[in-house]
């Protein structure tokens, strides 16, 4: 988990701006984040539609979703500079940048959001999906360090990374994990959110439980999702369970026990237990508390 996340982010939802039923429903459901998507899931010739869509959900809305993220199209497309400035007038939590190359595609969107004084509370979030963007992780992810670039997180675009270097995509995922590996380290360095790509089989929610299962095991914060069946099972996939609660708790009595005040390393049921595991345990306790 990254210092910085201070709100679970374990299922995220994509719905499209088109969809007017599932915005509809989006405050409803129980994902931690949706984005709201102009992109990808939106055709060409439905772009102004899917923004007045938007537009209008936000104008009208009674409820809220947990956070509201909107994926723009990218600048270097005919739609990117429109979707930019209506997203930055709605003033969500965040706007998801697509087909990021280098850090200067975040500072430039930054700066579009400082030239009109929008509030600091609207982050940036980074697709990485292109070859480009992985070679240049680490630079991106530093900007995580600077709050003023509002750089807040990193989200797994496996489809496009899949199109863009032909890179065979098999239910073990086995050739896109290293990428995957690289963008939780990389999220880490720049103490940023890490969101895991989507899976398409959305009605099989057995393997869907799997790929959550391991993508918590590698470290992300949470998944990005495509159809509502996916949300419970990632945010409790994503969440500590009873066991890792059980174990944090018992590290935490252990170090608050007279005997090992002051110590820096304890033995705990016949395991070597240290300070830093204290502060993972206390990190994990916190994080239970979302569930
Ligand atoms: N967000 C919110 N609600 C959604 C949803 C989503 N992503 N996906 C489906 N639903 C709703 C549907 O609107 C439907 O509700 P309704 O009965 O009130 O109309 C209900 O869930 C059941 O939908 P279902 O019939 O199971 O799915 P579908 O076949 O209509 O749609 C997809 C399947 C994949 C096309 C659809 O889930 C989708 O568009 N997902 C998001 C795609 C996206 O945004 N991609 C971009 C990033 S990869
Ligand atoms: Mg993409």
């Amino acid at each position: 988990m990254s210092a910085s996340a201070d709100r679970p982010f374990r299922s995220v939802l994509y719905m499209p701006a088109t969809n007017t039923r599932a915005l509809a429903k989006a405050a409803t459901l129980a994902s931690d984040a949706v984005i709201v998507d102009l992109e990808d899931a939106v055709a060409p010739d439905e772009k102004a539609a899917a923004r007045k869509n938007l537009k209008g959900w936000f104008e009208t809305r009674a409820a809220k979703p947990a956070a509201t993220i909107i994926r723009i199209n990218a600048p270097s497309t005919e739609w990117g500079a429109d979707d930019l400035v209506l997203a930055r007038s709605l003033e969500p939590d965040g706007i998801l940048l697509p087909k990021v190359d280098t850090p200067r595609d975040i500072l430039e969107a930054g700066d579009a959001l400082d030239d009109e004084a929008v509030p600091e509370t609207v982050k940036l979030w980074a697709m990485i999906e292109t070859p480009k963007a992985m070679l240049n992780l680490g630079a991106i992810a530093e900007l995580g360090r600077d709050p003023g670039s509002r750089l807040a997180g990193l989200v797994a675009g496996t489809n496009d990374l899949a199109k863009d270097t032909g890179v065979l995509m098999t239910p073990d995922r086995r050739y896109l994990l290293p990428w995957l590996m690289q963008i939780v380290l990389a999220a880490r360095a720049g103490g940023l959110v890490a969101l895991d790509g989507v899976m398409n089989e959305f009605r099989d929610l057995d393997a869907f439980g799997r790929e959550c299962a391991e993508g918590a095991a590698m470290g992300f914060d949470g998944k990005t999702l495509i159809h509502p069946a996916q949300i419970e099972p990632a945010n409790k996939a994503f969440s500590p369970s009873q066991t890792d609660v059980a174990e944090a708790r018992a590290i935490v009595d252990a170090f608050a026990r007279p005997e090992n005040a002051g110590k820096g390393v304890i033995s705990l049921d016949g395991r070597m237990v240290e300070r830093l595991h204290l502060a993972q345990a206390e990190r994990l306790l916190g994080r239970a508390t979302w569930a």
